[in-house]
């Protein structure tokens, strides 16, 4: 089974990322050939600093690295350094429907919040086509919002395979249902653009006041509340079985403000991310380390990715 996922580095990582694609990501490295990549390309549509993004680029490839991929087992690679992607981004969108975009969810969302309309914007899919066909992946972890993603690149492989015949499998995605849509700190989806986000790696008091700041009704402390809450939701990403069923029950009986329900909820979450930031020191401690990785990924990546190519160009006729 050949596993492959991406990232934009358009920001920090924070937890919806991590339970959203990382986690299920590192967690399918021991299931099978694993391919992770940071989406610098994509990135390019929102991102327009050089330096900001050279510099997200590292930082989502360490922080990735100390949540737990293993370079033993998984490829972690830039898309960039895989140059055929876009010849493959090319041939799709000549069969790509204008009509099949036009549908597509996350392009209308990013218009709404104000990015320009550019051709790379609304083509993103087809190059995210392109990323996943081109190493014959045959499961996609990721969170929700990117299911749309997968089914326009299953249509884009079914039109290749009716044009010039069989040329692509059809990957699958892999959402977990209990981590799909982790909220933000207003009860939105948790995302980089909202301003909503618990990062992974934050500043201990930073992080302490954003867990602080998760939006609440005004219940007073002695009321019962509800378990619909974003603190109890989160809680439920860090705490075992035994502890949800404390504070669900501490809820449910009043008598506890929220306020003392958002410190467990940040004791529970610095505690779970200690390995992880311990793991990112020690990385940093060898200034050498990320660029290798990525380095032995790319080429790990562009084998397969050439040899997928000579098939394409083959079947197309170039
Ligand atoms: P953002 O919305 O913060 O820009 P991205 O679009 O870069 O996040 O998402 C990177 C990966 O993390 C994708 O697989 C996406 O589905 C997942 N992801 C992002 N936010 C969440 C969330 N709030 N809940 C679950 N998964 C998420
Ligand atoms: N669009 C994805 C996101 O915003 C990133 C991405 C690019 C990706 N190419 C991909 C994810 C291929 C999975 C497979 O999160």
């Amino acid at each position: 089974m050949r596993i492959l996922s991406g990232i934009q580095p358009s920001g920090l990582l924070h937890i919806g990322n991590y339970f959203g694609m990382m986690r299920p990501a590192i967690a399918l490295q021991a299931e099978g050939e694993a391919f992770y990549f940071i989406a610098n390309f994509h990135a390019l549509t929102s991102v327009r600093d050089p330096r900001i993004l050279r510099e997200n680029s590292r930082r989502v490839a360490l922080d990735f690295l100390a949540c737990g991929l293993d370079p033993e087992r998984a490829a972690l690679f830039m898309q960039s350094d895989v140059k055929p992607v876009t010849e493959l981004a090319w041939i799709l969108s000549t069969v790509a429907p204008m009509g099949l975009l036009e549908r597509a969810h996350s392009y209308k969302d990013k218009l709404a919040r104000g990015l320009p309309a550019s051709v790379g914007l609304f083509s993103y899919p087809v190059l995210m086509a392109a990323d996943i066909l081109i190493y014959d992946s045959d499961v996609v972890p990721v969170g929700k919002d990117q299911k749309q993603h997968i089914e326009i690149t299953r249509d884009l492989a079914v039109k290749i395979n009716e044009t010039y015949g069989e040329v692509f499998k059809l990957p699958e995605p892999r959402i977990h249902a209990a981590t799909e849509m982790v909220p933000g700190l207003d009860g939105q989806k948790m995302s980089k653009s909202y301003g909503n986000t618990i990062d992974i790696f934050g500043e201990e008091n930073e992080m302490r006041k954003r867990v602080m700041s998760i939006v609440t009704d005004s219940k007073p402390v002695e009321a019962p509340k509800d378990t619909k809450s974003t603190i109890f939701q989160l809680y439920t990403l860090f705490a075992s079985e035994a502890e949800q069923a404390d504070m669900r029950a501490r809820f449910e009986k009043g008598g506890t403000g929220y306020g003392q329900f958002k410190k467990e909820l940040f004791e529970k979450l610095w505690t779970y991310f200690a390995p992880m930031r311990k793991r990112r020191d020690e990385i940093l401690a060898d200034k050498s380390y990320v660029d290798q990785v990525l380095k032995a990924g790319a080429e790990r990546a562009n084998e397969i990715a050439h040899k997928v190519m000579t098939r394409v160009r083959a079947a197309v006729g170039l």
